[in-house]
């Protein structure tokens, strides 16, 4: 369904994505792992069209997304819901606004349609219609995540990116919305990409997993065997060892 090739992408002297080939099939849940500064970001951002490229290609069902401008990229972003890293909701929106902006924005909907669709989406990421008329900085983090969610689907897209759904969240919450992601996949049939450097994360939400490190994709499989891969470096990553080819710098105190 995605297919990315060959995605380069530097800025100035740091060259982020060397090199990015990974593709996805239709109804397939895709994790990318990768450590802080990896690229992840990067990697999503270039499919939504909000970074640019300087090399590469990446298709949607054969239909290339990059330099798409204007009404082509509208077009071919409400085929694509993503949820930010950091929930990015407008603080100035009511919640039930947050949650159907995408409708509310291409005319799909009336106001008062989207009031109760959006209150149908808040129960479907367990969250009660009270809070549909609040403003969301006034809710946990927890909550903005699951309206963050929330907002990615209510678009019914064919492909969902999940930028760190769990980061920041205590275990329980994570869980929970790992559970609502994989549930998401498999009700309404979408195809999803999951950034995470959760590794408890990636295993529940995965069906495959692919590892960035250094600007390109060190290795990919089926998430049953990213504990034991045979790769060094997501054996490192993933069992956090603080020695072998991925560099860990030494602390004062570790030297000690
Ligand atoms: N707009 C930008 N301009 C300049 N540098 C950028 C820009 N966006 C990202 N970078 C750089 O690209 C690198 C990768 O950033 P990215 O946000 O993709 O990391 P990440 O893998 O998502 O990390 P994290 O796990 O911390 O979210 C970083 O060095 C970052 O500073
Ligand atoms: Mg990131």
């Amino acid at each position: 369904m995605l297919k990315i090739q060959g995605l380069t992408k530097s800025f100035g002297d740091n060259h982020v994505l060397r090199g990015i080939d990974l593709e996805i099939e239709r109804g397939d849940s895709l994790v990318i792992l990768g450590g802080s500064g990896s690229g992840k970001s990067v990697t999503l951002k270039c499919i939504m069209g909000f970074i640019h490229p300087d090399a590469g290609t990446i298709t949607l069902d054969g239909d290339n997304l990059v330099g798409l401008e204007g009404r082509a990229r509208s077009a071919m972003n409400q085929r694509v819901g993503m949820l930010f890293q950091h929930a990015a909701l407008l603080d100035s929106l009511p919640v039930w606004e947050n949650v159907m902006f995408a409708p509310l924005r291409f005319g799909r909907v009336s106001r008062r349609e989207a009031r109760k669709a959006a209150v149908g989406w808040l129960e479907r990421v367990g969250l009660d219609e009270a809070i549909a008329g609040i403003l969301p900085g006034e809710l946990a983090t927890g909550a903005q995540k699951r309206i963050g969610l929330a907002r990615a689907i209510a678009a019914e897209p064919e492909l969902l990116l999940f930028d760190e759904p769990t980061t920041g969240l205590d275990a329980l919450v994570g869980r929970q919305i790992d559970a609502l992601i994989r549930s998401t996949i498999t009700d309404m049939g979408a195809t999803a990409i999951t950034i995470t450097h959760d590794i408890d994360s990636a295993r529940r939400v995965g069906d495959h997993v692919a590892m960035l490190y250094q600007g390109q994709i060190a290795w990919s499989g089926p998430a049953a065997n990213l504990m034991q891969s045979g790769d060094p470096v997501v054996d490192q990553f993933v069992h956090g060892r603080l020695t072998g080819p991925i560099p860990v710098p030494a602390l004062p105190e570790a030297r000690a």
